[in-house]
Parts: C-alpha cells; structure tokens; sequence
C-alpha cells in the first residue's frame, strides 16, 4: 500500500512540473513548434491517462484499507490523517522541484523591484519604499509569503474608518468602532482614523475578509479583551501595538450582523486564531498578556507570522491544540523576520503535529528556551539568530515535552544555516527526510548574517503620510 502511494504521488508531482514545462512549450512553440514540443505534448496525454488510473487504483486502495481492518471510528480516522499526511516522496529530485514550485509560488503575486529600496526584507521591499503608501494601502495584500501567503484580507472590499475607539456594547456595537467593522459580512480594508487606545471589553471576533491596518496611526488593542479570528479565512493584520490583554468572558458577544452567541472564558490571548486559513500577522507589537501573545489551534493552516516584534511574556506561541488533537497535522505556519526581544521566556513557538517554517528571526533573548514542541511536529528552523541567555542551563534553543512511552528521535527537526551565539545549541532529530521538510518549506532562507538589517524594523513601523514607513 505504502509504496503504491509513494507511486501515484510522484506521478502527481512528476505530472505537475511537467505542465509546466508543457505551459512554458506552448508558449515557446508559438513562435517555432518544434517536434520536440509535440512529443512532449503526447507524452502529457499518456501521463494524463496513466494518472487517471492511479487515481482510481488509490480510490480502491483505500476501500480495501477500511474494509479490511476492525478498526474504532476514532482510529480509524487517525489513520486516515495518517494517510493523508504522513506519506513521504522519497525520491529527492521530486522534493527538490516542489520546494522549488512553493518559492516560485510564494513570489509569484508580488512585484518585487517596482518600489524595490533595498532593504532586503522581501515582504517590505514589496511596499515599503512607496512614498504614496496611503494611495496603495491594498498593495500591501500582495506582498505577503509563506504559507499565509493567499491572504488578502479585505483587498476587494472598501475602506472602513474607525473613528470610535470604545466598546460599549460587544452585541451591538456603535458605527465607527472597530468592532462594528470587523464582525461585517463583506470584505473591509480596516484603517484608523487617528492615534487611539482601544480596550476591548470582550473578544473581538473577526469575521472573514478583513484587513485591520493600522498604518498611519498609534493604535493600541491594550488592557482589555484581544483578538479573535475563528471559523474563518483571509485576515491580514498589520501595524498594531497589542499587549495587556486580560481573561474574559461569560458574555454575548456579536461574531457577524446576524449572529451573536454566549462566549465562556477567553484565555486572554493576544490573537487567538482557531479552525481559521489564510492568516498574515505583519509587523504588529506584542506584549505582557495574560494567556499566549498568538495562538494557533484546531486545524488552522496556511498562516504567516511575520516581521512582529514580541516582548515581555511567558508563553509567546502555541502552535496545535493538544497532543490528542490529531487534525492539526495539517497545519503549515510559517515564523520570519521576527524578532524575539527582551523579557521573553519560552515557546518561540511551541508545535504540536504540523509543519512549521521558522526563518530569518532574530532571538535574543530566552529564559527558558526558543523552539519547542510535542507530538511530532516537523519544524524546519533556517537562517535564525539564536543568542542564549546567559544562565548555562538554559544555553540549548529546543526542548521536546515527551509524554510517556513516548521517543522524540524521530521527529524531524533540523536546524540549517541558524546563527548560534552565546553557547546556543539546537538539538536536530529524525531521519532528515526530504520530504517532510519540504511541507515545512515556504521561503528561501537568507543569511543568518542578515537576520540583524532583516529584523531591524519588527514590529509596528511608523507612517506618516507622503513619506516611506
Ligand atoms: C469487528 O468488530 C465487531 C464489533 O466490535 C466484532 O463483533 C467482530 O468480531 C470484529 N471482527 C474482527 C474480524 O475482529
Ligand atoms: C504552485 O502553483 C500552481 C498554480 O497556481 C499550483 O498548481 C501548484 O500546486 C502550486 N504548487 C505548490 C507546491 O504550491
Ligand atoms: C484535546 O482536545 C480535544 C478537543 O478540544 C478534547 O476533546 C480532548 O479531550 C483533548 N485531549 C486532551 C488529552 O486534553
């Protein structure tokens, strides 16, 4: 069974770079058709046909796979994760071109080189050095990568001014709050109308289609209730300073203009982000809450934390629900550009089951450690400075929480060009397989010895108008 998927998924992925180099024919042999492009072109046809049948051979491969095993319904949907997930390509070659495909990907939608400034920041180089960035907030949708990289936000939608900064009534909330624009059906482009403390009196529950940009102007989600992004997809948040966020709860609380509902404790997050996709968290200021500054659990993916500044807090990431949790295999998130500042503790992030790309961030300071996890996580750390603390028990960047009966040895974490200064050490484990990490691939790493002028401007920037932020 096993190595038939093996099988059917290289001709998958050989079926895919061979479009591509179909597409790139077609083009070409409009200007000579060559019979080499014809072949080629016979040759997809016969592909097409022999992956027809394997598609319909991995249909009744997995029939037979549930008929023939006495399996529990939660087993057996463990399994089929499992299936899903977990099988490998072994062939490095197919690994290569589909990292290569994900970059290509991941750039594909920017313009780099229109605005380019040079500062070498491949997310800011997208818009940064636009005089007129006020004109072109929306631009600012193209530019994520990553795996958020889709996200954009409320780019097809039109503007909303928050002018109110209070939160009176969380069921009905007044015009010209934020909460009034975030919890609307259609796509919104969030902006502030000017410098302002919001203190949230429950959660802010997001509905999809937003972009809350809080370039332009000091915004503050602080002492309060923070923000919610649950059940739904394409957020992108920008520009805020969040911190002091506080435990609440036991109350109603409107998630959209036809539905409110009865919410019970909210930890106290900063941004809690829960069954959501299509995620972009850029250059925001995060500190001193009272549960995670941002969490990720129960099966969200396709998420982007990046350029963030993080400070003065215990438990800073989660990354996966719990170690039973098993949907959130799927998860892919990826952690660039960051810096990890003073005051910090541990779980930069903490993973559980999934894919996580951590590149290009600046970690100076833990107490405890940087990257950990538990139940299997792939994590993929590039390019990263790691400064340790200097306590000489806390020098090593990884810690694994093993339950029981439990062995860490295979979990496939690598650490690739990191920057280990002070006595850092990163512990690697697992096989090295290609293939894992390349679900754990979503951007080319640069230099560790970049990570300073890469970083350099985390956090929330400043904006004024006619100028570049
Ligand atoms: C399959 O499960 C059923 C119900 O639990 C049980 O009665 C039956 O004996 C099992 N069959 C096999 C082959 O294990
Ligand atoms: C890249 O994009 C193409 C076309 O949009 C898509 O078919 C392919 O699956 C993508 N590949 C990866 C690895 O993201
Ligand atoms: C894990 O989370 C699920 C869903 O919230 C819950 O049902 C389950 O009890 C949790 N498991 C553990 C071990 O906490």
């Amino acid at each position: 069974m096993h190595s038939s998927t093996t099988y059917i998924l290289s001709i998958f992925i050989d079926l895919d770079t061979l479009r591509d180099r179909f597409i790139h024919c077609v083009f070409r042999s409009t200007m000579t058709a060559s019979r080499r492009n014809f072949a080629l072109l016979v040759l997809l046809i016969v592909m097409l046909f022999l992956n027809a049948n394997a598609v319909i051979g991995s249909a009744e491969g997995s029939r037979q796979l549930k008929s023939s095993r006495n399996t529990t319904m939660t087993d057996r949907s463990s399994e089929e994760d499992e299936f899903k997930h977990e099988h490998s390509v072994d062939d490095p070659e197919v690994v290569a071109s589909m990292v290569d495909m994900t970059i290509r990907n991941s750039t594909e939608r920017r313009e780099l080189g229109f605005f380019s400034c040079g500062t070498g920041n491949p997310i800011d180089d997208c818009w940064r050095c636009d005089r007129n960035w006020m004109r072109h907030r929306k631009r600012l949708a193209d530019c994520a990568i990553g795996f958020g990289r889709n996200a954009i936000g409320g780019r097809d939608g039109k503007y909303y001014v928050v002018t109110d900064p209070s939160d009176e009534d969380p069921v009905n909330p007044r015009p010209g709050t934020l909460r009034h624009a975030v919890i609307q059906d259609r796509p919104l482009w969030i902006i502030f109308k000017r410098d302002m403390v919001i203190t949230l009196k429950q959660e802010l529950i997001m509905n999809s289609f937003k972009t809350i940009d809080g370039r332009g102007a000091n915004v503050h989600i602080a002492n309060g209730a923070c923000i919610t992004v649950q059940y739904v997809n394409n957020i992108i948040i920008h520009g805020l300073h969040i911190h002091d966020c506080k435990p609440t709860g036991h109350a109603m609380v409107r998630s959209s203009p036809s539905h409110s509902g009865w919410r019970t404790i909210a930890d106290g997050d900063g941004i809690s982000i829960f069954t959501s996709s299509q995620i972009w968290i850029d250059h925001n200021s995060l500190s001193h809450c009272a549960d995670g500054l941002i969490d990720v659990i129960m099966g969200s993916t396709a998420i982007t934390i990046s350029n963030n500044y993080f400070s003065q807090h215990n438990e800073v990431m989660l990354l996966g629900h719990n170690d039973s949790y098993h949907r959130d295999k799927v998860m892919q998130v990826t952690i660039a550009y960051n810096h990890f500042g003073e005051g910090l503790v541990q779980r930069m992030p903490r993973c559980r089951h999934g894919y996580f790309h951590v590149v290009n961030n600046d970690y100076t300071q833990w107490e405890m450690y940087a990257i950990g996890g538990s139940a299997n996580p792939t994590i993929n750390s590039q390019g990263n400075r790691f400064l340790a603390p200097a306590n000489p028990f806390a020098k090593e960047v990884t810690k694994r929480i093993v339950s029981p009966g439990h062995n860490w040895k295979h979990w496939n974490w690598r650490s690739e060009g990191d920057l280990l200064q002070n006595g850092a050490y990163f512990t690697p484990s697992g096989s090295g397989a290609a293939a894992s990490f390349a679900r754990a691939s979503s951007l080319a790493a640069k230099s560790s010895s970049l990570v300073g002028t890469l970083t350099s401007n985390a956090g929330v920037l400043s904006c004024r108008r006619g100028v570049q932020c």
